[in-house]
């Protein structure tokens, strides 16, 4: 985060009350808030023990709340048996069973509604499907799919029979989708022909055809939702269309009952080294999270017409448009393609033709909104909105005033959820009907949660307004469980830093004088581009893979937008190019990041240089890129560096 950005952040002296409208309604108003968090505070195993018995349907209940026997390997719930799948479905189907389960538009306006049984009915045929094709309880099913609400069909279907499922983003391209198949060991892919997305289509058969030709020997099968009807390749012994595969299926799928503990998901997500890390995600303790944040953080009812504008392909996807809002019983909306199509009023639109009452998006969404100009949403009826959300990076004032002024008509609640694909579920957050907020801050940990900040050598920081790391001290139900096939690097990304006391965020936070959450940024090589979460590492292993690239070094730049834009510094095999050679040479090095991870990660910015700069011991000098990158002038101690004559020529100036 730039400078300037943090000291408007740390001048925030606005705060905003919960309006007495609101509290009036809440689920929780501040008082019921205290008594949850004392309870908490007084017995957090029992704290979540009860709500685990509250809120879940179990088949077996459980006896053992918390195993800590094995920790940083935390066990949750671990004798109880349930299903995620007849949680969000057939829990439902006596008291809400017509009820609107999802109500969908595609990008070229065509719209669909679900009411629960009609979703239970299609996901107990693709089940059935499933089992047909021999896939059990354990076994790792790929879902590669556009946001139709055939990604949730598909990801409840897995859960129903105990398949641990692992959605792929879209946006991901075929030699990453083949990662993932191969990480996983997936037997199956549920894939679509492809997606409506800006305009265009998505060819998501291509890209699966092009993984399994380069790899992915374990998938046997690929089940392809048609979708966009374009023509694709087809492998008769190995590729199924779903409608012939449903065709067939019975309307009834008795859930696998699995144990707590089974991995209900995967995730693949970005860390400092190495390759992208498959979050693993438990089925009790994950489903409690996503459960009743929903309710705390949203005050999800029963009339809500709710909409998490994430992709299923993210975190956010999971926990609040699958399994959150589902397991509540609520009305979500799916929206099939991008904010700008045919105009910036598409969001608003959907808004007023919905009737959606909770909406929750990206502050790299809301500052382009913002940049369309507040025409856009003053041609719709948004009066049915009553909470407005924010997700995925921190919120900078200017556009939380935004979303509070134009959005919000200055009287909705703004919710600044702080997590991670890592917490399975929000951490923290405003209360809606008891928190009064402030625009940047995440404010405080939800009930339940032991959020705390730690100094370098691991000392609880009870001083306020002093930064640090961002830590866990206490295990809670949703956390991950361990990295699919390497449990040493969950330990070591996460827990080994501070001698396994303390869960280790990768952000780094402060309090203020209200104890308030403020967070600063990753403190890691993790960056943030447009709420998406890339390693630096990951996309200069890209570059390098490339013939003529023999070094990269890859750092943020702040972007108005999207919070960060990847801006890369390469060395050639041979000459500098420059010129028109140089511009040839980065848009296929831009190209060629987008073949290896997806068109997300493609530098902004790409900038030859004969050398990096880096110190005598080797080290490549970061913070010196992101000076440079930010086009800062140069006032950094460069003594140290064994080449200081290459900075001019990295800063563009030779
Ligand atoms: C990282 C996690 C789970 C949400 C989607 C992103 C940043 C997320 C906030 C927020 C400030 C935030 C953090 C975090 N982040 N939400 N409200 N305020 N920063 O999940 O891809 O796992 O990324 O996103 O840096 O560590 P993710």
């Amino acid at each position: 985060m730039s400078s300037d950005k943090i000291e408007s952040v740390l001048g925030e002296k606005r705060v905003f009350p919960p309006r007495p409208e609101f509290v009036k309604k809440a689920r929780l108003d501040a008082k019921k808030l205290d008594a949850l968090r004392a309870a908490a505070d007084k017995d957090h195993v029992g704290f979540w023990g009860d709500q685990a018995r509250k809120n879940i349907a179990w088949q077996t209940p459980f006896t053992r709340t918390l195993d800590d026997s094995k920790a940083p390997n935390y066990q949750w719930f671990d004798d109880g048996r349930l299903n995620a799948s007849a949680n969000c479905l057939d829990r439902h189907l006596g008291a809400r069973g017509d009820k609107i389960a999802i109500r969908f538009e595609g990008e070229k306006g065509d719209a669909r509604n679900w009411t629960y049984k009609e979703l239970h009915a299609e996901v107990c045929k693709l089940a059935n499907g499933l089992l047909s094709l021999g896939i059990t309880k354990g076994d790792r099913v790929i879902i590669y799919m556009p946001m139709t609400p055939e990604a949730v069909i598909a990801m409840q279907a897995c859960a129903r029979i105990g398949a641990i499922h692992s959605v792929v983003f879209g946006g991901f391209s075929a030699a990453s989708l083949k990662d993932r198949i191969e990480d996983t060991g997936a037997k199956l892919v549920i894939a679509a022909d492809g997606g409506n997305r800006g305009g265009n289509i998505i060819d998501l058969k291509k890209a699966t055809d092009d993984a399994l030709a380069s790899g992915g020997k374990t998938v046997e099968k690929v089940i392809v939702y048609q979708r966009t009807k374009h023509s694709v390749n087809w492998d008769a012994k190995r590729d199924i269309w779903w409608h012939d595969l449903l065709a067939t299926q019975s309307e009834r799928c008795d859930p696998v009952w699995v144990e707590a503990e089974h991995p209900l998901f995967l995730l693949y997500t970005s860390g400092s080294t190495g390759k992208p890390k498959g979050i693993q995600h438990s089925t009790g303790g994950y489903l409690l999270g996503a459960h009743v944040s929903c309710q705390w953080v949203f005050d999800l009812r029963d009339d809500d017409v709710f909409w998490c504008t994430a992709d299923v392909g993210w975190v956010t996807g999971h926990s609040y448009v699958c399994y959150g809002p589902l397991s509540n019983g609520a009305t979500i909306l799916m929206y099939e393609g991008v904010p700008t199509i045919p105009d910036a009023g598409r969001f608003w639109k959907i808004c007023q033709e919905h009737g959606v009452t909770i909406f929750y998006t990206a502050p790299t969404a809301i500052r382009a909104l913002m940049k369309a100009g507040d025409e856009w949403p003053a041609k719709y009826d948004l009066s049915k909105l009553r909470l407005l959300g924010s997700v995925g990076e921190p919120i900078n004032p200017e556009a939380w005033m935004w979303y509070h002024r134009v959005i919000g008509k200055e009287k909705l609640p703004i919710v600044d959820t702080w997590w991670q694909t890592e917490t399975g579920a929000i951490m923290m957050s405003p209360v809606p009907g008891a928190t009064p907020t402030k625009p940047g801050s995440c404010t405080q940990p939800l009930p339940g949660i032991a959020a705390g900040i730690v100094d370098d050598s691991g000392n609880l920081i009870d001083q306020l307004d002093q930064g640090g790391y961002l830590v866990i001290s206490k295990p809670w139900p949703s956390m991950l469980r361990t990295i699919w096939g390497d449990n040493d690097r969950y330990i070591s990304a996460y827990w080994a830093q501070f001698k396994n006391k303390y869960y280790v965020a990768g952000d780094s936070a402060h309090r203020d004088a209200d104890g308030y959450y403020w967070i600063m940024g990753r403190i890691d090589d993790v960056l943030n581009v447009a709420g998406h979460r890339l390693g630096t590492m990951e996309i200069e292993s890209a570059l390098v893979s490339h013939p003529r690239v023999a070094e990269a070094a890859v750092v943020g730049r702040p972007h108005d937008v999207k919070g960060e834009s990847v801006f890369a510094f390469v060395t050639c095999k041979g000459p500098r190019p420059e010129g028109a050679e140089a511009d040839a040479l980065s848009k296929e090095l831009r190209d060629h990041v987008a073949k290896e991870i997806g068109a997300i990660a493609k530098p902004d910015d790409i900038r030859f240089a004969e050398n990096l700069p880096k110190t005598r011991s080797g080290k490549i000098m970061r913070r010196l890129l992101r000076s440079i990158a930010k086009g800062e002038e140069i006032t950094q101690d460069i003594s140290t560096l064994e080449n200081p004559g290459i900075v001019a020529q990295l800063a563009g100036k030779a």
